[in-house]
């Protein structure tokens, strides 16, 4: 564990001559207009803060508290927070806590990603039009994570992440299997179809993943999310994976309150820390956790906010080829109990450094670099953290593809199953390429409708597409490539039948889990937004070539271009309307997967609302 005196925490008892930002709403001696900023300062002293204490210029600090009832897996927050303040408070600066927009994974329809554009809108306008001179971003759930970091990216104050911390270990009475939240779902759930435990069995195991406050306790993409937060350097060395209820991370909070108080009187801004080295830094960590296809998607988007040119080409050049060190669910076996004790993210990270994979001299939030902060710090757990040399996997990054279908879409390989590489990329006519026929869905719904459908042309060398799942069709993007998850893309009954359990898949959607067959996802453009996609019939052939990195569709150019005008003349593919006013906001202004899906407008302002 690290000392204060270790993360770089300057002397903050005595009051700085710097002249902070939230002195032009209270600092009556130097104001223009001193009776304004009496009157800013009086609804801050009605609740009991002194004059002294908000007019002598000390720092205010944002907290953004993302926890309540509505958000439970960043719930514990609301306690977190008081040692956030008192670690505030013992540095020098006062704490100013305020909501925000709650984003919950599990229970937000129809998509919590929807919300992380709204969220980043809020908390822009908050950081903004307030006396804050830096936050503590109070991350956790999924969302939560992406969605601060791209607002401190546009408004470029001092900033740092405290994360809620991971759940502990699920375990179930009458088992000593691990059980990582969520992916006990999928047994329960047969069980219960066989009649072999009722409705309240059925609750008590699926709860049983969710054993304590805190997030994820899987390498999902809240995990994920704050790893790669640790690793740009916009977290404490080592916080990313302390579970939510250890007194560590408790400890933690306190240190976070003291360290932004530091990095307010060092002026440590976003732009300092989130450089371009800072995060192709990130994709490599995200190859060596096995971390979540999500992330491509939500570090694009920082990376768009603070000005950072970062494209998919990128992940493939840089990430690709990094192998999987953290044996943690769902890549793995453990869960983020063990990942903490061997460790946590420094000792992958320490790994990654002595291949020369990490930019060792990219600053972080505590003013040192990656090197002091990691540096040695090798995992005694070799169980839990792999040595470079001797891996999960090898390669365990994420493909880029192009070609006909679509401009671009991601692949993950490194959880393509022995039976798929057996069946369709070993052939030794075509080396890691296969050709397949097309059954295409339209949404989930009519996925299971079709599936069973004899008509629909599914066998053992079929390729799934979804589409009608990317921002605009579903808004926010539905995760709509599972073979575990709700939407549950897998093989119908004759296929299975045939000994064949993995069939490849495309979609214009995101995906959560992982699965035992390639999926290509994150198509964009989507059908939605005159991608090619919505061109598709079923029984069209289209051929994939890992190497080249191509998905072509093997039909004529003047067959596709007939099509598209049939389509136009129908009047364009066709989604579900809008129900609310945002939904409908969020389709006319969101950019692509690919791009990060953000709010196009909005990336202007980056430079201007900096001033
Ligand atoms: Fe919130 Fe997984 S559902 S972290
Ligand atoms: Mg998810």
């Amino acid at each position: 564990e690290q000392k204060l005196s270790e993360v770089g925490l300057a002397d903050t008892t005595k009051t700085s001559s710097t002249r902070f930002r939230s002195a032009n709403w209270f600092n009556v001696d130097d104001a223009e207009n001193p009776e304004m900023s009496a009157l800013y300062a009086d609804r801050y002293l009605n609740f009991g803060l002194t004059q002294e204490e908000l007019m002598s210029g000390k720092p205010i600090i944002g907290i953004a508290q993302s926890g309540s009832d509505l958000a439970p897996c960043n719930r514990h927050h609301l306690e977190l927070a008081k040692r956030v303040r008192e670690g505030i408070r013992t540095a020098g600066g006062i704490a100013f806590e305020f909501p925000t927009h709650p984003i919950q994974e599990s229970s937000r329809r129809p998509t919590a990603t929807l919300d992380r554009n709204l969220a980043y809108l809020g908390l822009v306008e908050l950081l903004h039009a307030y006396p804050l001179d830096g936050v503590v971003l109070l991350t956790g759930c999924d969302k939560t994570t992406p969605a601060f970091l791209m607002a401190a990216a546009t408004i470029n104050i001092p900033a740092i992440c405290l994360n809620v911390g991971p759940m502990l270990n699920g375990r179930l009475f009458g088992s000593s299997d691990k059980i990582g939240s969520g992916t006990i779902l999928w047994k329960a759930r047969d069980m219960h179809a066989a009649g072999e435990i009722d409705d309240d069995r059925l609750v008590e195991m699926i709860a049983a993943g969710t054993p304590s406050v805190g997030h994820c306790n899987t390498m999902g993409t809240a995990s994920t999310m704050n790893a790669l937060a640790e690793a740009l350097g916009m977290a404490l060395p080592g916080s990313a994976a302390i579970p939510a209820p250890y007194r560590e991370r408790t400890q933690c909070a306190y240190k976070t309150g003291r360290q932004i108080v530091e990095m307010v009187h060092a002026d440590r801004k976003p732009s300092d820390i989130m450089t371009r080295e800072a995060f192709e830094n990130a994709i490599v960590v995200n190859s060596a956790i096995g971390g979540s296809t999500n992330a491509p998607i939500h570090l694009n988007a920082i990376a768009k906010h603070i000005g950072v040119p970062l494209d998919l080409d990128d992940w493939d050049r840089i990430g690709f080829d990094i192998p999987l060190l953290l044996n943690v669910q769902p890549a793995g076996e453990m869960l983020c109990e063990e990942y903490y004790k061997a460790g946590g993210l420094p000792a992958v990270m320490a790994e990654l450094l002595d291949q020369g994979k990490l930019h060792a001299k990219a600053v972080t939030c505590n003013g040192k670099t990656v090197t002091d902060n990691v540096g040695g710090r090798h995992s005694w757990d070799r169980r839990t953290i792999k040595a470079y040399s001797d891996p999960m996997k090898k390669e365990a990054g994420f493909l880029h593809m192009t070609g006909n279908l679509f401009d671009s879409a991601i692949m993950k390989t490194s959880v393509i199953s022995d039976e798929f590489r057996k069946g369709f990329l070993e052939d030794p006519k075509d080396p890691n390429a296969f050709t397949c026929k097309v059954a295409v869905f339209d949404g989930r719904e009519d996925y299971v409708k079709r599936i069973n459908d004899p008509n629909v042309p599914v066998d053992t060398r079929t390729i799934l597409v979804m589409r009608g799942a990317g921002p605009v069709g579903y808004p926010g993007a539905a995760e709509a490539l599972e073979h575990n998850q709700i939407v549950n893309m897998h093989a119908p009954g004759k296929v299975l039948r045939q000994g064949v359990h993995s069939l490849p898949c495309i979609g214009d959607g995101r995906q959560s889990g992982t699965s035992g067959s390639p999926s290509i996802l994150n198509a964009s453009p989507e059908a939605a937004a005159g991608g090619n996609l919505a061109l598709l019939k079923d029984g069209d052939m289209l051929r994939v070539d890992l190497t080249k990195r191509k998905v072509e569709l093997l039909v004529s150019e003047t067959d596709l271009k007939k099509r598209r005008e049939d389509l136009e003349a129908r009047g364009g593919y066709s989604y579900p309307e809008s129900h609310t006013p945002w939904e409908d906001i969020f389709r006319r202004e969101t950019g692509q997967l690919n791009e990060g899906m953000v709010l196009k407008e909005a990336v202007k302002f980056q430079k201007v609302a900096q001033k």
